[in-house]
């Protein structure tokens, strides 16, 4: 008898999965299969993104996308309470004039601007699943990037972040790794994974010289050469030195509009820190390791401030990434293992490969190469903290 009613429970457990199953999936336009209608208008979102704004690269506009969902979603404190932030609420675009103009954000109000036309051209969907879709759409567009989680219904904003909540560059990693503990509950190891978004990023800012200086060799590819490269000795500074937040780079040599690599003093920090080293140094050719790890940090960052069973889970319409490229991470031309600085002692370093070349390795500006890339910059209330909107 005891026999009967165990060989029973899977049954009744499936009955109640049956039961619970969304009962409102639907087939998009584009043959998307989604739990609910409403994932659908994200499909004509995504392509019109890609044609006004993005035009499929992993250029500056799907940079700033990307580093918009951070700024977006860190605005929030659990210590400080609900008028200090709502997290991923699109605040910053239904405030334009507000959050853009704090220091921390310097440079975040093109991407605000270039989003700002897509609420009245989707009026259904809110500022806070714009950015965060935004985003996603953008890093799909870096060979290597995962497929991000998208979770759709997120109210809008009735009121700005106060200032404070951004991480900058000079922080110390007490104080940056308290601050994502603070907004969310990120452990040192989330911090790490979130970092991965320094693979496919530039500074126009730290060094305000410089236009787009990037943080690896590869800009454009979303791979681990941010987790190697600034693991290697610095020797210098790709531009003036003595910026606020800028330590010395291993590849400082520029070119024309090739700007040698910058260094963030916060990136360099976690790379060294007891608490972050190795998870840092962990990341160095793990491709697949890296992109699920900034895949489930990505997730718990988009919904700050709600909760995700409240929210509709649209991922099935998060366009599918451009595959990586399959090329292990490598020494840049001139460097090897002996430009090493690690910090992690108990995680034996991979051995790699050292690009060919003689000479620093250079840095493309553009995607494609070249030194003039088209970026689209639409105008907009939006403007920085020194009144510009570049
Ligand atoms: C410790 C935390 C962080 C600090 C201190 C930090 C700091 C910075 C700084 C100073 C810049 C250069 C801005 C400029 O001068 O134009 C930058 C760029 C960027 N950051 Fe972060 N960041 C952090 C975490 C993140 C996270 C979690 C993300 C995304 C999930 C992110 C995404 C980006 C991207 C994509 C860019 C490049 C923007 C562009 O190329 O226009 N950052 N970050």
């Amino acid at each position: 008898m005891a026999f009967k009613l165990w060989s029973m429970l899977p049954l009744v457990a499936l009955a109640t999965v049956a039961v619970a199953a969304p009962s409102r999936q639907t087939v998009c336009s584009d043959g998307t299969v989604v739990p609910d209608s409403v994932c659908c208008e994200f499909v004509p979102l995504a392509q019109a993104l890609q044609k006004e704004v993005l035009m499929g690269d992993c250029g500056e506009d799907a940079h700033e996308l990307l580093r918009l969902t951070f700024h977006d979603a860190i605005a929030i404190s659990r210590s400080k309470g609900p008028s200090a932030g709502g997290g991923a609420d699109g605040s910053m675009l239904i405030f334009p004039t507000v959050e853009p103009a704090f220091f921390a954000n310097l440079g975040i109000a093109d991407s605000v601007n270039n989003l700002i036309p897509f609420l009245s051209q989707f009026p259904k969907i809110s500022a806070g699943d714009l950015v965060q879709f935004a985003g996603a759409v953008a890093v799909g567009n870096c060979p290597g990037a995962p497929q991000l989680e998208f979770r759709a219904g997120r109210p809008n904003a009735t009121a700005p972040a106060i200032e404070g909540l951004i991480p900058e560059p000079q922080n110390n990693i007490t104080e940056i790794l308290e601050r994502f503990d603070d907004a969310g509950g990120f452990s040192p190891f989330e911090v790490v994974s979130l970092l991965a978004s320094h693979t496919v990023a530039r500074a126009d800012h730290v060094d305000p010289t410089l236009d787009a200086a990037p943080f690896d060799s590869t800009p454009f590819t979303f791979d681990t050469q941010i987790f190697l490269e600034v693991l290697l000795k610095g020797v210098g500074f790709p531009g003036t030195g003595n910026n606020t937040g800028e330590v010395s780079s291993p590849l400082p040599v520029s070119s024309g509009t090739d700007v040698g690599e910058l260094r963030l003093q916060s990136d360099f920090g976690l790379a060294h820190d007891e608490r972050t080293a190795c998870f840092w140094q962990g990341f160095v050719n793990e491709q697949e390791f890296m992109a699920q790890s900034f895949k489930a940090a990505m997730a718990k960052l988009a919904v700050l401030g709600h909760n995700a069973d409240d929210l509709v889970d649209c991922s099935a319409v998060v366009p599918k990434p451009k595959p990586a490229t399959g090329k292990p991470a490598s020494f840049p031309a001139t460097k090897g293992p002996k430009d090493l600085e690690l910090s992690c002692t108990s995680k034996k370093f991979p051995t790699l490969t050292t690009d060919h070349g003689a000479q620093e390795t250079l840095i493309p500006h553009c995607s494609n190469g070249s030194m003039n890339c088209t970026t689209v910059q639409f105008d907009g209330p939006a403007t920085n903290f020194d009144g510009d909107d570049s």
